[in-house]
């Protein structure tokens, strides 16, 4: 049996035995939490967002998003920042400090204005804090002065981080806004204001589902709701998006990036590595299963690790960002095309419905043997076949091929390329 690998990495200046931290949000809200949590094998935590305003929350606050059984693709929230008081939730932050002195704890803030940043700057890194996460980005508060209104104006963006350098000595984070078309430039802006790195992403705006009864979207709240923050497994795709748009950006080169949205299993959390994150949080999917899920993280990456021959982990940080090009550089002479198991197919016609309905139409259909038959001419190499496919390794890609365009399958070209 492989050994467990050493997980621990640097992010900010501070040592972390791993790079698995809570997110901001109720999953780190009080002593009791953060400590099963950190005994859980969590490498830190990114405490509930503190602020001296105090919201009322609503209820029901939560809806999900399902696809055929699935329980929740994605997440809805409608909570804001803490509702605890500011010096009881600092109290417990510093207890947590005292009592796991060697795991990292991250004070999540939002103020109002300048004041207010600089002074829970100061009252957090009071707390022993070793890394403050300034909150640019909740979208669903009930002020418009602070959260995601913040974070997609570049100007308080800049301001607020220089009031919250002004208040500490310890490295800063600005938690950004997907809410936006260009992360890079606020992050910017943050990083000119005094923040160390950035985190990102926070909850995306949305609207999950309307009651057909009501004409309501959920989750109703005495017949009403709003548009706020999706999360979960299905926003994982933009987290990764804007996270490798920032790690590639040239006036943002070799600033830390903390990574999160949608991050389940230890292959999600490989995957932030690889385009740029070198610290990793996570709420939706520890709403849905627990602190346990840890373990599973770290066992699948430390066995990935010893699979793959990587000794620690920041040799894989941002390894994915060079294949990571625009599309005017993909390679379009290059065509891979579908081939099909007999032996593994099950007749269910999934590939050919597709490729017919919505595809090229390169898929013969014997009604009596019900088995694929791929029809070269028409085939375009799409892909669309094997994603359907519901039996593993039924459809697969077949070796590669280049071809030129207008020359389908011009054997010299393809030796020449191959
Ligand atoms: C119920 C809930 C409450 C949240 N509260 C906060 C918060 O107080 N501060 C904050 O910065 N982010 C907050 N978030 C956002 C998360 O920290 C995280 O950025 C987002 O959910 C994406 O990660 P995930 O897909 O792992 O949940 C909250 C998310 C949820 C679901």
């Amino acid at each position: 049996m492989a050994k467990r690998k050493d997980l621990s990495i640097e992010f900010c200046g501070v040592k972390c035995e791993n790079p698995f931290f809570l997110s901001s949000s109720p999953v780190g809200s009080n002593y009791d939490m953060c400590k099963k949590a950190l005994e859980s094998g969590w490498g830190g935590i990114c405490y509930k967002t503190v602020g001296y305003w105090i919201p009322q929350e609503c209820s029901p606050r939560f809806d999900a998003t399902r696809k055929e059984g699935t329980p929740f693709v994605g997440f809805k929230n409608m909570e804001m920042i803490s509702d605890k008081p500011t010096e009881k939730n600092l109290e417990m932050m510093a207890k947590l400090k005292r009592d796991y002195p060697d795991k990292v704890l991250i004070a999540s803030i939002m103020g109002e204005n300048e004041e207010e940043w600089t002074k829970l700057a100061k009252a957090v890194t009071e707390t022993g804090a070793d890394i403050i996460e300034c909150n640019f980005s909740c979208p669903q508060m009930t002020t418009h002065s602070m959260g995601s209104d913040v974070g997609t104006n570049t100007e308080l963006v800049e301001k607020y981080s220089a009031a919250v350098r002004r208040g500490t000595h310890l490295p800063v984070l600005a938690k950004m806004t997907p809410n936006i078309t260009t992360m890079e430039i606020s992050a910017r802006a943050a990083i000119k204001g005094g923040a160390t790195g950035i985190a990102a992403i926070n909850t995306i705006k949305s609207i999950t589902e309307v009651d057909l009864d009501n004409f309501t979207c959920l989750p109703i709240v005495n017949g009403k709701s709003s548009i706020s923050g999706y999360s979960g497994k299905a926003v994982k795709p933009v987290a990764l998006r804007f996270i490798a748009q920032m790690a590639k950006d040239q006036q943002l080169k070799g600033i830390p990036i903390s990574g999160m949205g949608g991050i389940e299993t230890w292959e999600d959390a490989v995957e932030f590595l690889l385009v740029g994150a070198s610290n990793l949080q996570v709420t939706t999917s520890i709403m849905q299963y627990g602190y346990r899920i840890v373990e599973d993280m770290i066992s699948g990456m430390s066995y990935w690790m010893e699979e793959k021959g990587i000794n620690q982990l920041s040799d894989i940080v941002g390894a994915a960002l060079p294949n990571i090009v625009p599309a005017e550089n993909i390679e379009r002479d290059f065509k891979v095309y579908p081939k099909y198991d007999h032996e593994k197919c099950i007749g269910c016609g999934r590939c050919y419905i597709s490729c017919y309905d919505g595809g090229h139409q390169a898929i013969d259909w014997d009604g009596d043997k019900r088995k694929p038959m791929l029809n070269e001419e028409k085939c375009v190499g799409c892909g669309l076949c094997w994603i359907v496919c519901p039996v593993e390794k039924c459809v697969t890609p077949d070796k590669p091929k280049f071809h030129s365009f207008g020359t389908p399958r011009d054997i010299n070209v393809i030796a020449k390329r191959l």
